[in-house]
């Protein structure tokens, strides 16, 4: 309903030119008119709104994330081979089970360097994942564990080369090596050198002799000097975003193909040596170096909260615990985890693990997710498992939020019914229109279930390996619905985060196409997707604020045919959908009004916005645009920065005011209103 007269509109509609798109109801189109009725708060934004969510995917940690820059470590990434290790001059590599370091790195690499001699020195390399990136001036830390047969004492030199070994970048020898496992560290140091990353790792010796290695480890600098800790570019990339939480640890990584692959917590805490690693569902080993402590850590140095998701008995190959008595060694691992993350560390065993393991004060938590899509679990045991876990958890920790992971995007059937959730987990990868169709789902959504939403994993999957402007474009739409239902919608996060894009052909580095954020050894870049998730972010207010809008354009849409159980279906009709999306929050304190305009359009857009219930609103503001000239226009290793925001001064706002945003792009104006 159009309750505001403009004199600027009639006008204004005779103006507008045909936006020409096929499918468009009208040609000489009406101009759409938005409405802010500023005086009406709708609901409080939520504060846990922005999320991030996590997993081992794409080489998110490992090859990512994590800072550790050599690629199977422990040698356990292949059962009979030192894969990613080759030999230097005259020398074997081989696994050795029969020389473990313990039981957990429960073998070594045996390197027989004893036709080593002073011209000919033997040992063995490390390319890293996909390259050892080198900057200049910049002190990397070498550590490893080793032995060596009868009197070899050493030395070993330790060095940073070119991937021919022709330029070494940094050195350093250790020596006194003995009989027995002892772990060495040294400091490798670079000069004034180029940023490069075709390089590797390497470890020589001039002496001949055997020796076992384990754990061979070599750090750069990390986000605020953690030990075993983070990638800072990665790391500043997503404090940019302001997260206010990350589900960890999964996502898919949570389950593992079956249990013995699940993430089992207690296996991935204290001395990373003695953590034994495991397969990930994304078909490579991980050494679970980077493990609960470490997700914790990337939550604290982020300012975000951990949203925690427990192993729930099922694995994805179908490999589920039925609940009751067999369950309840895993409920009871969820109940330690939860006490290791928020337990007292005097007073809890867990807590007191914790403190041992370095944090002392007890960390946040808010939001226990239990399992992961349970949806896939074709046994009927989620109902079951969910209330074993439930009951569990709520009696030790009435305070906790608790999720389920079937949301109303599935079958009553699927869903939990015999305990209440606090919130269900929905998960969205759709097109750039699909999004779109779906952008105001939230709207409808009854107030009256006490159950709220958390949309976990989400994303418009348009572009690869990250997404383009088409993607952006939908997931802005998407985010406008979330944001406007925010008493509804109480968290979110895109899904997945991380890709690393050395590789990208089958078996590579990339599982799944369409990451938020993308990366080689040396560098990173976000997505548009990834900017216009930074944007909604940073700039919105506290309340929801009231909004109308008339003559909004539309398209029209044949959604693609659906397949079920192989078969395709036929096709659905065809609909209309929005092109222009939008929402408005106020800052309650300050008296800003956020408004977010997404113009899916190949053409500029006129839009009248009507602001009522406010006294004044400044004739100047601010506009923060991302756009492109293309729905593929994208970023790239290459081009980092083609599709970024530009913050710019808006003038000619007021309570009244037109504005013509431009061909796909998102806008959010900055309105001073008293
Ligand atoms: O985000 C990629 C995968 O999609 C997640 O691991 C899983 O939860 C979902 O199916």
């Amino acid at each position: 309903m159009n309750l505001i007269k403009s004199p600027w509109r009639a006008l204004l509609s005779l103006l507008t030119v045909a936006i020409g798109l096929p499918g468009l109801a009208q040609t000489n189109a009406p101009v759409p008119v938005l409405q802010i009725k500023a005086d009406q708060v709708t609901t409080k934004v939520s504060p846990m709104l922005y999320g991030l969510m996590t997993e081992e995917i794409n080489y998110s940690y490992e090859g990512g994330l994590y800072g550790e820059l050599i690629r199977n470590r422990a040698f356990k990434a292949g059962a009979t081979n030192a894969v990613f290790w080759s030999t230097i001059g005259d020398a074997a590599i081989s696994l050795d089970p029969t020389a473990p370091l313990n039981d957990a790195l429960n073998t070594s690499l045996k390197l027989d360097a004893t036709q080593a001699t002073k011209k000919s020195p033997a040992g063995l390399a490390n390319g890293g994942y996909w390259g050892i990136p080198v900057q200049p001036k910049t002190t990397y830390h070498a550590s490893f564990y080793a032995k060596a047969a009868g009197s070899f004492t050493g030395p070993v030199t330790v060095a940073i080369t070119s991937a021919d070994g022709k330029t070494t970048f940094a050195s350093a020898e250790i020596s006194d090596l003995t009989g027995d496992w002892k772990k060495y560290e040294v400091t490798l140091k670079t000069k004034k050198v180029k940023p490069s990353k075709d390089n590797q790792f390497t470890l020589t010796t001039t002496v001949p002799g055997t020796i076992w290695l384990q754990q061979i480890s070599l750090f750069p600098p990390t986000f605020v000097d953690r030990a075993n800790g983070n990638r800072p570019d990665l790391m500043q990339l997503m404090a940019d975003m302001q997260p206010k939480f990350l589900r960890l640890p999964g996502g898919n990584y949570l389950e593992g193909d079956y249990i013995n692959e699940r993430f089992d917590w207690k296996k991935t805490v204290g001395d990373t040596a003695q953590r034994p690693g495991h397969r990930s569902p994304w078909n490579y080993w991980s050494t679970d170096g980077f493990g609960l402590m470490e997700y914790l850590h990337w939550c604290e140095d982020l300012h975000m909260e951990p949203l925690l998701a427990v192993f729930a008995g099922y694995a994805l190959k179908h490999d589920y615990i039925k609940p009751g008595p067999d369950l309840q060694p895993y409920v009871q691992d969820a109940l330690d985890e939860i006490e290791y993350i928020t337990g007292d560390a005097l007073t809890t065993k867990w807590g007191a693990q914790r403190a041992k393991d370095g944090h002392v004060t007890p960390f946040p938590l808010h939001y226990v997710e239990i399992g992961n899509e349970d949806w896939f679990d074709r046994s009927g045991s989620y109902d079951g498992r969910f209330a074993q876990f439930y009951d569990a958890i709520k009696a030790k920790y009435p305070q906790l939020k608790l999720i389920a992971t079937v949301g109303y995007e599935h079958s009553e059937s699927q869903r939990v019914h015999s305990r209440t959730p606090d919130l269900v987990d929905e998960h969205y990868y759709r097109s750039q229109e699909e999004m779109e169709a779906h952008a105001l789902d939230y709207d409808k959504y009854s107030r009256s279930n006490k159950t709220k939403i958390f949309v976990g994993e989400w994303a418009t999957r348009v572009g690869s390996p990250t997404p383009n402007m088409a993607g952006a474009l939908g997931d802005a739409a998407w985010m406008t619905g979330m944001e406007r239902n925010s008493d509804v919608v109480l968290l979110h996060s895109y899904a997945p985060l991380f890709v690393n894009v050395s590789d990208l052909k089958r078996g590579g580095s990339m599982q799944w196409p369409s990451d938020l954020i993308g990366y080689d050894a040396l560098t990173c870049y976000g997505s548009p997707s990834y900017f216009a998730q930074k944007i909604f972010s940073a700039h919105h207010g506290d309340e929801v604020l009231a909004t109308d809008s008339q003559n909004i354009p539309t398209v029209t849409w044949q959604p693609p045919a659906k397949k079920r159980n192989g078969v395709e279906q036929p096709r659905p009709p065809e609909q209309q959908i929005r092109k222009l999306f939008f929402d408005a929050t106020g800052d309650s304190q300050t008296g800003t009004i956020y408004l977010k305009v997404v113009n899916s359009l190949g053409s500029p857009q006129p839009v009248q916005v009507e602001i009522s219930g406010v006294t004044s609103v400044a004739d100047q503001g601010s506009a923060i645009v991302l756009k492109a000239d293309k729905l593929d226009d994208t970023n790239s290793l290459i081009e980092p920065k083609k599709i970024i925001p530009v913050t710019e001064k808006a003038t000619g706002l007021g309570a009244s005011f037109t504005r013509t945003f431009p061909p796909y792009s998102i806008t959010i104006l900055e309105l001073s209103a008293k």
